[in-house]
């Protein structure tokens, strides 16, 4: 085999539970930010179709991780739902949501594929919005609580725990960029919304170790590679900032437990640094992850900015760099996101020279396309272009290994085709098609294929 892969790789896909389960309004669930915003802005969500509308996890569990199981599977990530688990954030336990989660992941278990629990994927608790989601220090504690209980509740099964997916997303959608509730445009508070994310982070790393539960837990992290589009000055420190803001604002507290001087300095000089308390620091050193999931889909390419900021524009990422279309990029022109497969090497490599080489994995890849329909030939979706974006990213993934980084597993996004937030079904990226009317799944042909690598543990 020209590409075989370590013994034991964990092969998979992602989901997450606000996105696959449904029954968003069943089972006892309480509301979280995309039940409540559906409500008061449908128009956001495309098409106008809400989160009750995903994939039926909740009902059709047992037929989909057999579904799992005929892929080749041997792990699947999927998260918990804080407001199906603890309905108002804080407080009673909701057994039918104990008694969903346990028959779930007793049935993965039985099954052969190993779960992979993620305790946030950006679905907060309305109650605990309604508090000032993290903004607020005393939604900290009730998050760390709930992950807590996640860990009394199903730790003596699931080995493998993370405490956020995508921190950087809820921050940059919710609080500078508009696409995720509650839709504030400011610095500042996207800048203490992100501190305290890694604060609750910390804080749930601290109490799973404390627990001794004979496991391990990281934090999901999209490591998109900032790439200058030279190596003129100018342009090197426009893409030094955007990984400072983007990448190395999770990525240092989360794996060297500090943040880099260098972030801190220039919050302090635009007057943005979020507010310090005594014992934050100490925290933060606490928090270092055992692992570390990675999400790739595209490259960041930016060069410095072209035009001088507007005196009275509001502060923004967007000030210290523009962002730059390198001719020639290759392009998934169904979803308009660049594909730079060497990218995933560059994190590994990154990590194994900076970062102390931890255990990682590719927790998400995977190519949206949208009107996938058009691909159906013979009741199947032909979904060569998939195929190639996998391998082409496996290939990448084996050099690192090979060179001695510390990967071990690659999931795909997604398992079924999944609602995605405000793009509903617009994009999708699944294994199986899932047809909207019926909730029927029809495997793909990239489905039928990793089924094949899965079981080879590689490809030719
Ligand atoms: C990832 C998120 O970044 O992108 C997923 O973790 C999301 O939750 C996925 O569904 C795809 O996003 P989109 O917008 O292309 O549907």
């Amino acid at each position: 085999m020209q590409y075989q892969f370590p013994d034991n790789f964990y092969w998979g896909s992602a989901s997450s539970a606000t996105q696959s389960e449904g029954a968003a309004f069943e089972g006892g669930k309480g509301e979280n930010i995309w039940d409540h915003w559906f409500k008061t802005e449908p128009n956001r969500f495309h098409h106008s179709v809400p989160a009750t509308e995903a994939s039926t996890f909740y009902a059709n569990y047992k037929s989909d991780i057999q579904l799992m199981k005929d892929i080749g599977h041997n792990s699947f990530r999927t998260s918990i739902s804080w407001s199906r688990l603890i309905p108002d954030g804080t407080g009673e336990v909701n057994p039918e949501a104990v008694d969903f989660y346990n028959k779930m992941i007793n049935e993965l278990i039985v099954q052969g594929v190993e779960p992979f629990i993620c305790l946030f994927h950006f679905d907060m608790p309305m109650a605990m919005q309604n508090m000032g989601g993290f903004e607020s220090r005393e939604v900290l504690e009730a998050y760390a609580d709930y992950a807590e209980t996640c860990f009394k509740l199903f730790g003596d099964r699931v080995k493998y725990w993370f405490t956020f997916n995508e921190p950087v997303v809820p921050v940059e959608g919710g609080y500078l960029y508009d696409f995720h509730y509650p839709n504030v445009v400011d610095f500042r508070r996207a800048a203490t919304v992100a501190f305290h994310t890694i604060l609750a982070h910390a804080k749930a790393v601290s109490r799973y170790k404390a627990m001794e539960q004979d496991g391990q837990i990281g934090i999901i992290l999209n490591l998109t590679p900032s790439y200058p589009r030279s190596e003129n000055e100018a342009d090197l420190k426009a893409a030094n900032i955007c990984d400072l803001m983007f990448n190395r604002s999770f990525l240092d507290p989360a794996v060297k437990g500090e943040y880099p001087q260098e972030l801190m300095e220039l919050l302090k000089q635009y007057e943005q640094l979020p507010q310090f308390e005594d014992g934050d620091c100490e925290l933060i050193a606490s928090g270092k992850v055992d692992m570390l999931g990675i999400n790739y889909y595209q490259p960041r390419r930016v060069k410095a900015r072209e035009n001088a900021v507007h005196p009275d524009a509001l502060f923004m990422p967007e000030w210290f760099f523009d962002y730059y279309e390198m001719p020639g990029r290759k392009m998934n022109p169904h979803r308009g996101w660049e594909i730079y497969e060497k990218g995933v090497y560059d994190i590994l490599t990154n990590l194994r020279e900076n970062y102390g080489n931890l255990p990682c994995y590719i927790s998400e890849n995977g190519m949206g396309v949208e009107g996938e329909e058009k691909f159906v030939k013979d009741g199947q979706i032909q979904d060569d272009y998939r195929i190639d974006f996998i391998k082409e990213h496996l290939k990448w993934l084996h050099k690192g290994i090979q060179e001695g980084s510390n990967c071990f597993g690659y999931h795909l996004w997604t398992f079924i085709d999944n609602w995605s937030w405000s793009n509903a079904y617009k994009n999708r990226y699944g294994f199986y098609r899932l047809n909207l009317t019926t909730q029927a799944r029809t495997v793909k042909k990239s489905g039928e294929w990793y089924a094949e690598v899965s079981r080879n543990n590689g490809f030719n």
